[in-house]
């Protein structure tokens, strides 16, 4: 049985990789293979563009040059990791996807929505998602986590940015949910790691069938 595919989208410091990890956790205690990812990278090919990409060097030419990059890491990506652990039944769980290019290339970098959308057919195809969970955060707790987290490190591309465009993530996020129900659930984000975990668990099982995918079966 093909595994499903599971996407964590939200502005910065929303905790999406601990979350990840506490659902990777929670899922192969249930007997479920995992497949942990994230992006830009998650393929050979694609973490060489991550540091283009991170570092600033692609900013100069325009959102536009900045999402075909994306696109182009992400169709390495969806072919030499997650396609083949989907098809080994594995349930892949990826830490950003398609919906970051839409929010911070698309609505926040106002890059050409049909660009967007051709890119995406070329990079994903049917590869998308089951299920999105959108972790909704204050974004002025969040960038402070991200900061705390950074410790010493410079701030990347994206997080240099200033508290509007930290808000406007957050809403282009939000109205995501709201336009794509059927794939797309807002989780709050606030409150203790395990919290949001608990929250996270019960979006996913309402949706997916864990126990049909367990590897023994
Ligand atoms: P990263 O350091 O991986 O961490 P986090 O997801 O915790 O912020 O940063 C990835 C950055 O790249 C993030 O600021 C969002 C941005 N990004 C885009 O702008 N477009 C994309 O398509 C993707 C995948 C990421």
């Amino acid at each position: 049985m093909r595994g499903a595919f599971i996407t964590f989208e939200g502005g910065e410091g929303t905790g999406k990789s601990t979350q990840m990890q506490l659902l990777a956790d929670r899922l192969r205690q249930s007997g479920v293979n995992v497949t942990l990812t994230r992006e830009p990278g998650g393929s050979p090919g694609a973490e060489a563009l991550r540091h283009v990409l991170l570092s600033g060097l692609a900013e100069r030419f325009g959102p536009d040059t900045e999402a075909l990059l994306f696109a182009a890491a992400r169709e390495d990506h969806v072919r030499r990791t997650i396609l083949p652990s989907l098809e080994r039944g594995d349930w892949v769980l990826c830490d950003r996807f398609v919906d970051s290019t839409r929010v911070y290339q698309g609505q926040i970098g106002h890059a050409d929505a049909s660009f967007i959308k051709a890119l995406e057919k070329l990079s994903v195809g049917a590869v998308m998602p089951d299920v999105t969970l959108v972790l909704d955060l204050d974004p002025t707790i969040g960038t402070m986590r991200a900061a705390k987290r950074r410790g010493a490190a410079a701030a990347d591309r994206f997080e240099r940015e200033g508290a509007e465009f930290h808000r406007a993530l957050r809403e282009s996020f939000r109205e995501l949910t709201v336009r794509e129900p059927a794939r797309c659930i807002l989780i709050d984000a606030s409150g203790a790691a395990e919290t949001v975990s608990e929250r996270i668990w019960q979006a996913v099982a309402a949706r997916l069938p864990v126990s049909a995918h367990r590897s023994s079966a």
